[in-house]
């Protein structure tokens, strides 16, 4: 069994920070900000409130139950109630539990590649069979391409719009066509909306929204994770129809009991917030462009501007030929050894020949680590000229 590879990244910056080194991280998926004080308020009060100490009930908190659902109704335009949400430990404890309820053993869930193999791990948890199915030139599904995977034990399709680490956003022309796909075979769709907040094209539409009908076959999950830099809280949800969240329901309940109390009001008080995450995308917006206009600066890469997300996913194939390294997972070896600065290797996501690069990170971290990035491939390319010039003599 092999751990998620990007922790693996992770935690070797982790290791090298712990010895001194001054190590910069581009790796990870997550804000670089602090959680907002208001949220920190909120769940200092809930500690101090006796009622937190307690067992709560495995759904969840009602009132974030609420809130959750009136969010999700926004997006989708389908009127969904507290009773529709389950909560989850995050958002990928949501995506397990909605994989758990729709699938038996061997059944077999879609998954994009390339993707966040979080999707896969999954799945796999769940008992289930991990499918990739390959994205089209834009890093987005298509029902030709779901269709060539489908088998009588295809149960789901996981759809993450905007992707990681892509950023795809699928227009709404594409998630009708997938939408009517998964009608016509009697597929579940599980819409991993997690990054919903950052959309830079104004495109993002909640499958739902483009087709209510399908309402009775998807399950919607989310979270604070992404959207309030929350990552380290462990609050999301999944909003379904009945008979997942009853499974889902007894299967927190036989677990975890429920997500801790405290954690819930904190996200409750995230959810009243609807700023943060508005801030954080014009920030990124910003932060995309200054480093897809430096990477693509660069010979040899080819970065394409992602709709959405938090994350550049750069074409690395040019410099590793030009170069030298043997594949991206080399290449992000020798950055962090050389340059210490973390990225992912594109292997991570099924997508060698590529890297995946955070912008999510403050200002001055990623104009230092562009920095970086830039002095580390320019003393490269002065040593492999040499020696393009030592060949020719
Ligand atoms: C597409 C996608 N879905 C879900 C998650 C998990 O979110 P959470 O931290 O809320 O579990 C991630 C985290 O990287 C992600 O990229």
């Amino acid at each position: 069994m092999t751990d998620n590879p990007i922790f693996a990244v992770a935690a070797k910056a982790a290791a090298l920070r712990a010895q001194g080194a001054d190590v910069i991280t581009l790796a990870a998926g997550e804000p670089q900000a602090a959680t907002s004080a208001a949220v920190v308020e909120a769940a200092v009060d809930a500690v101090r409130d006796p009622a937190t100490h307690h067992y709560g009930t495995a759904q969840g908190d009602p009132v974030l139950r609420a809130l959750a659902a009136t969010a999700v109704a926004g997006d989708t335009g389908v009127p969904w109630s507290a009773d529709d949400v389950q909560i989850a430990l995050g958002a990928k404890h949501a995506l397990f539990l909605a994989t758990q309820a729709l699938i038996d053993a061997g059944d077999e869930v879609l998954v994009a590649a390339p993707g966040w193999p979080g999707h896969a791990e999954v799945v796999t948890a769940a008992g289930g069979v991990a499918v990739p199915v390959a994205t089209d030139e834009h890093f987005r599904l298509s029902a030709e391409a779901l269709d060539h995977c489908r088998t009588p034990r295809t149960r789901a399709v996981i759809l993450s719009s905007p992707g990681n680490p892509t950023g795809a956003v699928h227009p709404a022309s594409r998630l009708r066509q997938i939408a009517d796909w998964a009608q016509q075979h009697g597929i579940w769709v599980i819409s991993d909306d997690i990054y919903r907040a950052f959309d830079y094209t104004g495109t993002y539409r909640s499958i739902l929204r483009v087709v209510p009908r399908l309402r009775g076959r998807t399950v919607v999950v989310g979270g604070v994770s992404k959207e309030h830099a929350m990552t380290g809280w462990r609050v999301g949800w999944l909003v379904a129809p009945p008979e997942i969240i009853a499974s889902a329901r007894l299967h927190v309940s036989r677990t975890i009991t429920h997500v801790p109390t405290v954690n819930q009001r904190a996200a409750r008080a995230a959810l009243n917030d609807p700023g943060t995450p508005v801030e954080a995308a014009r920030a990124y917006r910003r932060r995309r462009a200054l480093l897809v206009e430096t990477l693509n600066g660069i010979d040899g890469i080819d970065c394409p501007l992602p709709d959405g997300g938090m994350f550049a996913f750069p074409d690395v194939s040019g410099l590793l030929r030009d170069r030298g390294w043997t594949s991206s997972a080399d290449l992000a070896g020798w950055l962090l050894d050389t340059a210490r600065l973390a990225v992912v290797p594109g292997e991570a996501f099924n997508a060698p020949g590529r890297i995946r690069v955070c912008f999510a990170v403050d200002d001055e971290t990623l104009i230092t680590a562009i920095e970086r990035l830039q002095t580390a491939l320019a003393s490269t390319e002065h040593e492999s000229s040499a020696q393009q010039l030592e060949e020719v003599r």
